[in-house]
């Protein structure tokens, strides 16, 4: 295989930037790793991975060789020509952007090196970020620095695979040489290279991500309608997604979507359009949809076991979807803080997410396994589709629970199976 040989940067050490960083080293390339977090970059010398991803801890241990770790920018530019940004951008209370950490870098950089670099912004910007940092470079006669946008596109639990067997890859750039410089990196994996303009690529990441996340939002209210009218939104989905034009991915129903993407970048898209005069009336549903699908589950348990107070009520699965000990946004926090608010006593059991749950869900009783956290409950909601959930021990299970209701907010077990082992089910738009 022709090995790329380039020295790279990669600036912000979190999800994103941990994944494209490990995934350019296995494409041969030196990377060099700057985080400001002083604890974080202390592990990863160690030899530690700060986040759970399936491959990625050993994917590191492969390459540690082509990998190095440092506090300072200034290690970066002295080594780097390419420098990858992929800090965060968190929502304000308005829904905007926070793009402190991405101007802290972009500012920094004049003083720090005047050797030409090519920076290639990972991080989700507003569309129009990128063309101001690109214009604002060139106006401070910054020409030793070319700005690139190259949105990601990596889903948490499947980062890896997503980085190195992309769908395609988008370069966005006003200097032809500094977009092609960025494709060649990419040359060693096989898929469609869109290189156009700065704005262009900022928004194919955003309506790619509102488009999906309008896609579940549909067939939530599709399983809604058919919880009404006696079909099965399984079954609906299924034959909607033979339809090539439809596809079949994005389509289960469920309790929402959650994560650290879908909200934030639905709403930035939603203000971004608000701020540009436009009023963006298909994603104000798209929200309002997510947040109803919640409080759809709260409804289910009060049909089934009346008022709540004092109900134990058990959510297995915390993490926003399997395979990442990620809560942000997670369905299971709404929910968990609705169930309290009803007056329930909240136990909860999640395969990976449980050392992180304690900060973020107060007030839940949070077990090792998922027959302690059963015990003496009277209904379990299904929240995450970790796959040891499909062999719930229900025999047990059974024994150990006060009643015996299971809701399964992903569609995701049996109803055969759950109700012959002597369980009331309900899923999702499941008639
Ligand atoms: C998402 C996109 O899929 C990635 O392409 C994108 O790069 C990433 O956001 C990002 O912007 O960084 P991710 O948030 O990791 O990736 O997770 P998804 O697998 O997309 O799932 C998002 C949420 O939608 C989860 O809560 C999941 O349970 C929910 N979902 C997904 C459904 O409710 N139904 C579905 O059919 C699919």
């Amino acid at each position: 295989m022709n090995k790329a040989r380039e020295c790279i940067g990669v600036v912000g050490i979190g999800y994103v930037g941990l994944v494209t960083a490990t995934c350019l080293a296995e494409l041969g390339n030196t990377v060099v790793c700057m985080d400001i977090d002083v604890e974080k970059i202390a592990l990863l010398k160690k030899g530690g991975v700060p986040i759970y991803e399936p491959g990625l801890a050993e994917l590191i241990g492969k390459n540690n060789g082509r990998m190095t770790f440092t506090t300072a920018l200034e290690d970066v530019l002295r080594q780097c020509e390419i420098v990858f940004i992929a800090v965060d951008t968190p929502p304000t209370s308005t829904g905007d952007a926070d793009l402190s950490r991405v101007f802290a870098v972009v500012s920094a950089l004049p003083g720090l090196s005047s050797s030409h670099h090519v920076l290639v912004m990972k991080s989700t910007l507003p569309v129009g970020t990128g063309m101001k940092i690109s214009v604002e470079l060139a106006r401070q006669e910054m020409n030793n620095i070319d700005y690139v946008s190259n949105p990601e596109f990596l889903r948490e639990g499947s980062a890896i695979g997503d980085f190195l067997n992309p769908d395609r890859i988008i370069i966005g750039s006003r200097e032809a040489a500094a977009s092609h410089k960025v494709a060649s990196l990419y040359r060693q994996i096989s898929a469609p290279v869109l290189e156009t303009g700065i704005p262009t690529a900022e928004m194919i990441k955003y309506a790619s991500n509102a488009f999906l996340a309008t896609k579940i939002s549909f067939i939530n209210e599709i399983a809604n309608v058919c919880e009404e009218i006696g079909a099965d939104v399984t079954e609906v989905a299924r034959g909607m997604g033979y339809d090539k034009r439809i596809g079949s991915h994005f389509l289960n129903a469920g309790i929402g979507f959650g994560g650290s993407c879908f909200p934030k970048d639905v709403a930035a898209l939603k203000q971004i359009a608000g701020n540009s005069g436009y009023h963006f009336q298909l994603l104000t549903a798209v929200i309002e949809v997510n947040e109803l699908q919640k409080r759809r589950v709260v409804n289910k348990l009060k049909k089934h076991l009346g008022s709540l107070t004092d109900k134990t009520i058990t959510l297995l699965g915390l993490a926003f979807k399997p395979n990442t000990n990620d809560l942000r946004e997670a369905s299971s926090i709404v929910l968990a803080s609705r169930l309290l608010g009803d007056g329930a006593y909240v136990k909860a059991y999640d395969p990976v997410a449980i050392p992180d749950a304690a900060r973020a869900v107060r007030g839940v009783l949070l077990c090792d396994d998922t027959l302690s956290a059963v015990e003496d409950s009277d209904a379990v909601v299904l929240v995450t589709e970790w796959e040891e959930f499909a062999r719930l021990p229900l025999a047990e299970m059974k024994k150990r629970m006060r009643q015996h209701l299971i809701i399964d907010g992903r569609n995701f077990l049996d109803p055969a199976e759950v109700k012959s082992a002597g369980f009331t089910y309900e899923g999702i738009g499941r008639s």
